[in-house]
């Protein structure tokens, strides 16, 4: 395979890159660099290129003209030159898109091989690789690596115009892209929502890595304990630990004044702010200068003398042990900021085993919910922050078991890893065979995800032995979760890709796409959800029955608002009450005894089988659904063909409706095999 990556942002190296140097010459460009050496790693890949923009660098000891430069064995960094000889910061880029298209185009016509795919990184290199796939026909993938939309969401630009083009070039890349790379659900999800071409199906989840080993194997060195201990009257106290620049956005000013504001807090643990270096505050940029002097005179008002540290300078090989001085303290690292794309902040705490505190506003979201190493709290509620810092504190037992599973999930972040999914996706996309149609003839079955496929290993196993054995029974997926969280399960429980997933509920669906790798949306099926859907209405209505939570933002999806609810009952008959008396039609789901889903007025899983069906052409008797819980009662009931595992759910037990269903002896996915082979009618009868 060779591919070939576009990045013209900052200043592009071969070795020992100058991060820093401008402010374009930043995280990007390093996720880039380890993706590549990661990349080169595997066999698969023959040769790599990474082409960017050359230009005339006085403020650097190097070169930034020289064509070519060798980063490894099979990768060189290429430099196309445009019209303007000097550096331009990305706002500014956009005169020379066309002359570096011309360029790569020429570069492209005059090698002795094409590469296979071009990876475009930041908006601007999408439009240069939409060139040369105009051109010469090569497929592109994209990694934004940060959105218009959501810096323009959250405080806007300095430069709107600039911005607006910015996500202009976003909405190119998203319509023209074969795949887009995401790092988080949140960003898959929710960053990328409101996009004019979003399409989730084709936006894949690959986790970035971290060099998980220098946080793991990291000590509170003596220089750390040094920067650190001088600021406090008890050094040994617990440790509550920011680490981020003073930007507004960071709201390190939201944790100190939680801090300030909390008897328990003051009382139990110190606050350490590692906020950057700095020499004068008159030297820093005015929003950083501006930032730091509310924070020092919030240390004041609240007076925190002798139990906030916060270090005027520090090294970046500093930062490990103070991680590790802080878990040493059975301390709790606290990202507090208002907004967060990715969050790498948190891995590396993970990584050290400390259990962190974060909002639910941005990559976090996900990564505390996968790691399970901490709390989200809203970033508008101080109180919410102080409270949860002090769960995390007072519980030791927890505190062990948060330390420890951030330390494990931290593995699952790594270069390799990222390196081998990301090439399966890339040789897929490249090779592999259109679906095939789904014949009149064919049987289809739907089957949940959560307690019926998976939830027990050896089912997981059965079935997908069973699987390899009947691939002419085409295979449906309904659940709960939504699209990217699901695919990520079936990856992980090795479940072939299915034809066709039906996710939140019912709510949304795709199809695999003819490319075999990606889906396309169903989107009819949302015009018609939308059709009847007082969204805002609903919300506000549910909120105000009592005992109902909302769940996370990542499990808010447009036709889907889902919340939690104590082991009442009673609950799902009180919001079906409420939003009767308030004129509001919607399908109330509750599931586990502690899920409640409200939806569009008729939508469950059971009416999103049935467009399947009407799509395929498919008569009832040739569909078998199967499932356990509440969220699944519908498709049960309303499919001629239903298996119900073993371990189901009582509240799916006592659905109305269900006395055809096959009620399978054993449970999860040996449970739907049993089914399965009753409807086939190759093995047992029901009992
Ligand atoms: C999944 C979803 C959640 C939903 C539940 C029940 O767990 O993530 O949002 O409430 O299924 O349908
Ligand atoms: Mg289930």
């Amino acid at each position: 395979m060779y591919i070939m990556h576009i990045a013209l942002q900052g200043c592009l190296r071969a070795n020992t890159v100058e991060y820093g140097i401008t402010s374009d010459t930043g995280g990007h460009i390093q996720y880039l660099m380890q993706l590549v050496s990661a990349s080169a790693s595997d066999p698969r890949v023959e040769r790599i290129d990474i082409v960017t923009r050359a230009f005339d660098a006085p403020f650097s000891a190097h070169d930034y003209r020289r064509a070519e430069e060798t980063v490894n064995a099979k990768t060189r960094l290429i430099r196309l030159a445009s019209g303007k000889p000097e550096y331009l910061d990305k706002e500014a880029l956009h005169t020379e898109l066309d002359d570096l298209t011309a360029a790569l185009n020429a570069y492209i016509a005059r090698a002795p091989r094409r590469p296979d795919f071009i990876h475009a990184h930041y908006a601007d290199a999408a439009e240069v690789a939409a060139g040369a796939k105009a051109c010469h026909g090569i497929p592109f993938v994209f990694t934004a690596h940060s959105l218009g939309r959501v810096k323009q969401a959250h405080g806007g630009a300095s430069d709107p115009a600039a911005l607006a083009r910015r996500i202009e070039y976003e909405e190119g890349a998203l319509a023209r892209a074969a795949l887009v790379f995401a790092s988080s659900r949140d960003e898959a999800e929710l960053q990328y929502a409101d996009y004019e071409n979003y399409d989730p199906g084709r936006i894949r989840i690959v986790r970035p890595g971290i060099d998980s080993a220098a946080f793991r194997d990291a000590r509170p060195a003596d220089d750390a304990h040094a920067l650190l201990a001088r600021f406090l009257t008890e050094p040994d106290k617990p440790v509550i630990l920011a680490i981020a620049r003073p930007v507004a956005r960071k709201n390190l000013l939201g944790l100190v004044r939680a801090y300030g504001q909390s008897p328990t807090l003051r009382e139990r643990a110190n606050l350490v702010i590692v906020a950057g270096t700095r020499q004068r505050l008159a030297d820093l940029e005015p929003e950083l200068a501006e930032n730091m002097r509310a924070l020092f005179e919030a240390i004041d008002e609240y007076d925190l003398h002798g139990r906030i540290a916060y270090p005027k300078q520090h090294r970046a090989e500093d930062i490990p042990a103070i991680y590790a001085w802080a878990r040493e303290r059975g301390g709790v690292f606290v990202n507090p900021a208002l907004n967060e794309p990715f969050g790498l902040t948190l891995l590396e705490a993970a990584a050290a085993g400390l259990p962190v505190v974060a909002t639910d506003s941005g990559g976090p979201n996900d990564i505390v919910s996968y790691c399970d190493n901490g709390e989200l709290v809203s970033p508008h509620d101080t109180d919410g922050l102080a409270t949860a810092i002090e769960r995390v504190l007072a519980d030791r037992r927890r505190w062990g078991r948060l330390s420890r599973n951030g330390r494990r999930a931290a593995l699952d972040y790594d270069w390799h890893e990222h390196a081998h999914r990301y090439h399966a996706l890339l040789a897929d996309l490249d090779a592999a065979p259109a679906p095939a149609p789904v014949s009149p003839r064919a049987r289809l079955l739907v089957c949940d995800i959560d307690g019926t496929l998976v939830g027990c290993r050896t089912g997981v196993r059965r079935f997908n032995a069973w699987q390899a054995e009947n691939d002419d029974v085409v295979l449906a997926i309904a659940t709960g979760r939504s699209f990217h969280s699901a695919l990520d399960v079936l990856e992980q429980a090795g479940i072939r890709r299915p034809r066709c997933l039906i996710t939140s509920v019912g709510s949304e669906i795709y199809h695999l796409a003819d490319d075999g790798t990606t889906y396309r949306r169903d989107h009819g099926w949302s015009h018609r959800l939308a059709a009847n859907w007082p969204r805002a209405d609903i919300a506000a209505c549910v909120a105000d029955v009592p005992g109902v939570l909302a769940q996370s933002p990542l499990e808010q999806r447009r036709f889907k608002l889902s919340y939690l609810t104590g082991d009442d009952p009673a609950i799902a008959t009180a919001v079906r009450r409420h939003l009767r008396c308030e004129g509001l039609k919607a399908s109330v789901i509750h599931s586990h005894g502690c899920y409640l889903d409200v939806l569009p007025q008729g939508v469950s899983k059971g009416a999103a089988v049935a467009r399947l069906r009407d799509r395929y052409g498919l008569p009832p008797e040739q569909v078998i659904v199967a499932g356990d819980s509440g969220n699944d009662a519908e498709m049960l009931r309303l499919s001629q063909q239903s298996i119900i595992v073993a371990n189901a759910e009582a509240e799916l037990i006592a659905y109305p409706g269900l006395t055809h269903a096959y009620r399978a002896r054993a449970g999860h996915g040996r449970g739907v095999v049993e089914g399965m082979q009753y409807f086939l009618g190759a093995g047992v009868r029901a009992s």
